[in-house]
């Protein structure tokens, strides 16, 4: 969830400063982008330097850097604008309290007023202070404002005393963040089956039918899907590609059987199924055990069908959204309405072969998405990344239709 983006780290006075060296790495190491503001008393308690090593960026205090007598300013606005998410933690109470009220006398509070994105805060203060009722009134008056309070625990302070106030620990402030985004997202719940690559038929140990789909378009779609929120399975034929993230489950497959019956495993407790793989339709009826030898001048194969997929799931779907893929060369708009009918689809991505930048092993893809009312929409040639997420703007809006 956290991975590629830029998290503008604020970090005030207070004695939890120390563990935001831990909480940069652990951000970092989440695949975050990290910037850190300090406000000045925040230096008071952790080296700005220690967390320029960490982050990998100069750390900034003040509007302008005296010291160096630059005549570059940090841009506050700027600042603002490049974040997707806005932390500050420690937040101790006067930082809090001059959140709520809109004082703006240092680079971190400038930013905060300027940011557009989510703003999470994570308290740290003493007992009492935590408790006090004008605390509890700057909570609620951030958390009104649409900020997301990232409670403290309870635990020894620093003060020696015992209860709440302790700021929530790195990974817990990582944790409390994922789950967030994510109850946000549109497909958050959503259980998400998505078949890809080719398939690979065995003539002999050594040799096999297969074909030119190299899987892009199926691992887009699983990557944007899970940065959406859903659950994905990943079906995959043989691929080069390499997929990596918590809401991807990859099963890699070699044979249109062996897809087939990992598909169906998974297909009752599936939402949506979107296949994208170029299934063989036919394999050699029997695989030889040993490589056959050269003989005669031709040779012969006999091929038999493979299942289905998509057909099956179609015939056994209760509630799951089926998207299916067409590829084309000809009565393109005609065979990809029959192949909803035929298969039971809700839609189907089709791609003309006759459209330069489409099809197997290129980077792009030229679209036209067709539900299962014949609505059609064409989209311009575009990078198989942005066609993903088309295709998932599509599906969604007919998921809440
Ligand atoms: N499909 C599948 N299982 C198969 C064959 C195809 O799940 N054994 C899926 C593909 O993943 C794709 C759609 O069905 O979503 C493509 O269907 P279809 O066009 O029928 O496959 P083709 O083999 O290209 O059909 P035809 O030769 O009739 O054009």
């Amino acid at each position: 969830m956290l991975g590629g983006k830029k998290i503008l780290l604020g970090i005030t006075g207070g004695i939890a400063a120390y563990k935001t060296t831990f909480l940069v790495r652990v951000l970092i190491k989440a695949g975050a982008e990290v910037r850190v503001i300090m406000t000045r008393s925040a230096g008071d308690f952790v080296s700005p330097l220690t967390l320029a090593t960490l982050s990998k960026h100069k750390v900034l205090i003040d509007f302008i850097d005296r010291e160096d007598r630059s005549v570059d300013w940090n841009n506050h606005v700027e600042l603002g604008l490049w974040a997707d998410f806005l932390l500050i933690a420690p937040a101790t109470a006067n930082t809090l309290s001059k959140m709520a009220n809109g004082t703006c006398d240092n680079l971190l509070l400038a930013t905060y007023l300027s940011a557009k994105c989510p703003v999470y805060f994570a308290p740290a203060m003493d007992l009492d202070m935590y408790r006090h009722p004008s605390t509890k009134a700057t909570f609620e008056t951030l958390q009104g404002f649409g900020n997301i309070m990232i409670p403290a625990t309870k635990g020894e302070l620093a003060s020696g005393l015992h209860g709440e106030g302790r700021m929530a620990e790195p990974e817990e402030i990582i944790a409390f963040m994922v789950n967030h985004i994510r109850q946000g997202l549109p497909l958050t719940g959503k259980k998400v089956l998505i078949t890809a690559g080719p398939t690979h038929e065995a003539i002999d140990p050594v040799r096999f039918i297969g074909n030119h789909a190299t899987g892009r378009m199926g691992f887009e779609l699983a990557r944007a899907g899970a940065d959406l929120g859903a659950e994905i399975v990943l079906i995959t034929g043989p691929t080069h590609l390499k997929i990596d993230h918590p809401l991807i489950e990859r099963i890699s497959v070699v044979s249109a059987e062996d897809m087939y019956k990992a598909a169906i495993m998974h297909f009752k407790q599936t939402d949506i199924v979107i296949a994208a793989a170029a299934v063989a339709d036919y394999r050699p009826k029997l695989a030889s055990d040993q490589k056959i030898k050269k003989s005669g001048e031709t040779m012969q194969l006999e091929l038999v069908p493979n299942t289905d997929i998509l057909l099956t799931l179609g015939q056994q779907k209760e509630k799951q959204f089926l998207v299916g893929f067409a590829l084309e060369t000809e009565n393109e708009l005609e065979n990809a309405k029959a192949k909803i009918k035929k298969k039971n689809l809700d839609a189907i991505v089709l791609n003309s072969l006759q459209d330069e930048g489409a099809g197997f092993g290129v980077e792009t893809n030229k679209i036209t998405f067709i539900d299962k009312n014949f609505t059609q929409k064409p989209f311009e040639l575009k990078t198989k990344a942005e066609v993903a997420l088309d295709i998932w703007t599509e599906i969604l809006s007919r998921l809440h239709a």
